[in-house]
């Protein structure tokens, strides 16, 4: 078993799927290691995706990730990350396979509803972001 972040974009909770999402991610076999509310300053949401600083859609993200309270998780399973990309299909809903999260509630490529770590490197360092080892 290992470990994978996602995080429920603004949009996915203002709109009220962030319930469902978690379901979708339970059945898919995950088992939620910690969950929480956050909400992202600007500063925060540019550290986070700072891998991106530059390209077109930098500041669009920054501004979604900044917009209202988003709902990072630690998700355990087998081959986590690998495992929760799949779930989450496709960056651009309009190629996530069917019955994927991003399939079913993403809005746009950018409004895409979910976020996942992609490698077991940055799994640990994005927990690390939201979670602390022995927090109540
Ligand atoms: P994420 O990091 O959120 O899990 O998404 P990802 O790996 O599938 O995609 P990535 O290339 O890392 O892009 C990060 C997020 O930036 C937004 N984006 N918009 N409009 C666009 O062309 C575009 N491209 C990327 C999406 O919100 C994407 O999830
Ligand atoms: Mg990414």
């Amino acid at each position: 078993m290992n470990q994978t972040l996602a995080i429920i974009k603004p949009h996915a909770v203002a709109s009220g799927n962030a319930g469902k999402i978690i379901a979708h991610l339970e059945n898919s076999g995950f088992s939620i290691q910690a969950i929480r509310l956050a909400v992202l300053n600007r500063e925060k949401a540019a550290t986070f995706y700072s891998v991106h600083e530059g390209k077109p859609f930098y500041e669009e993200l920054v501004e979604l990730m900044t917009s209202g309270p988003v709902i990072p998780m630690v998700l355990e399973a087998d081959a986590a990350v690998e495992k929760l990309r799949g779930v989450i299909g496709a960056t651009d809903p309009a190629e996530a396979a069917e019955g994927t999260v991003r399939n079913l509630y993403a809005e746009s490529k950018g409004r895409n509803a979910i976020h996942a770590s992609d490698s077991d490197e940055n799994a640990q360092v994005e927990i690390g972001f939201f979670f602390s080892p022995n927090e109540c």
